[in-house]
């Protein structure tokens, strides 16, 4: 009985500090990190462009995770304790993705994004060079930038994902069908998955020189 009562107090503190979360100070805090990203990846892009004569990114997305991914998350990770427990372990409560062509440029990215001094590289997680188990490819950044906010400086977090179209399109459909779909189900279509990733991979390689051979002309 005192168990279960702990439980329900442990549940009760982890939903007032989740609703923290949903406090206009810290979506409007999370709202400013997202602009901020942006516009770097975005000043990036216009000094790549500059060199070399083509932009690299085609597409951002950005989200802010909903309180009820947090939740699940919080779960999984068995975090039970505070509001800055919550902030300092969940990576990915905000979340950007640029997308480009080529996968070189991923490098040349993260090349211009790594000397821009307001920004703390928290983290490097290179699945593209090293997939992950599933297949899954992309080059991860966990990283701090400055928001200024009532006198103060806040280092907001958030994980910003750079991949390719390609690597976007099996990401995307390894989502729809095994993330939505039961255990079993994962399993059997896992090894297929993976297979195709490496398919995509090749798919990735061969537009690099296929670039690189226009470029040549
Ligand atoms: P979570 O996986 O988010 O719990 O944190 P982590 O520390 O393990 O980070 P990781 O870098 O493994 O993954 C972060 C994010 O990458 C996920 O939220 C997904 O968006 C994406 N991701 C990672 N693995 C896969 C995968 O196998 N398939 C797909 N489609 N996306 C993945
Ligand atoms: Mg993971």
């Amino acid at each position: 009985m005192e168990k279960i009562n702990e439980q329900i107090r442990e549940e009760r503190v982890m939903e007032q500090n989740l609703q923290l979360l949903t406090q206009d100070t810290f979506q409007m805090k999370s709202r400013c990190a997202i602009r901020l990203l942006t516009a770097k990846l975005k000043i990036a892009d216009a000094e790549l462009a500059l060199k070399l004569g083509r932009n690299v990114i085609l597409n951002i997305y950005s989200r802010i995770k909903s309180l009820d991914s947090i939740r699940d998350k919080c779960k999984k990770k068995g975090i039970t304790a505070d509001y800055a427990q919550v902030i300092e372990e969940i990576n990915d409560i905000i979340g950007i993705r640029a997308v480009c062509a080529f996968e070189d440029d991923i490098y040349r990215l993260l090349d211009v994004l790594s000397s821009h001094r307001d920004l703390r590289i928290l983290k490097k997680k290179d699945y593209i060079r090293n997939p992950k188990s599933s297949g899954y490819r992309s080059f991860h950044l966990i990283v701090e930038v400055p928001v200024y906010f009532q006198e103060e400086v806040c280092w907001i977090r958030a994980e910003i994902q750079l991949r390719t179209t390609a690597m976007d399109f099996w990401a995307g459909v390894d989502h729809e069908l095994r993330y939505k779909k039961g255990r079993n189900e994962a399993v059997l279509i896992g090894e297929e998955l993976k297979e195709y990733s490496q398919v995509v991979a090749k798919l990735d390689q061969k537009m690099v020189e296929l670039r690189r051979r226009i470029e040549e002309i």
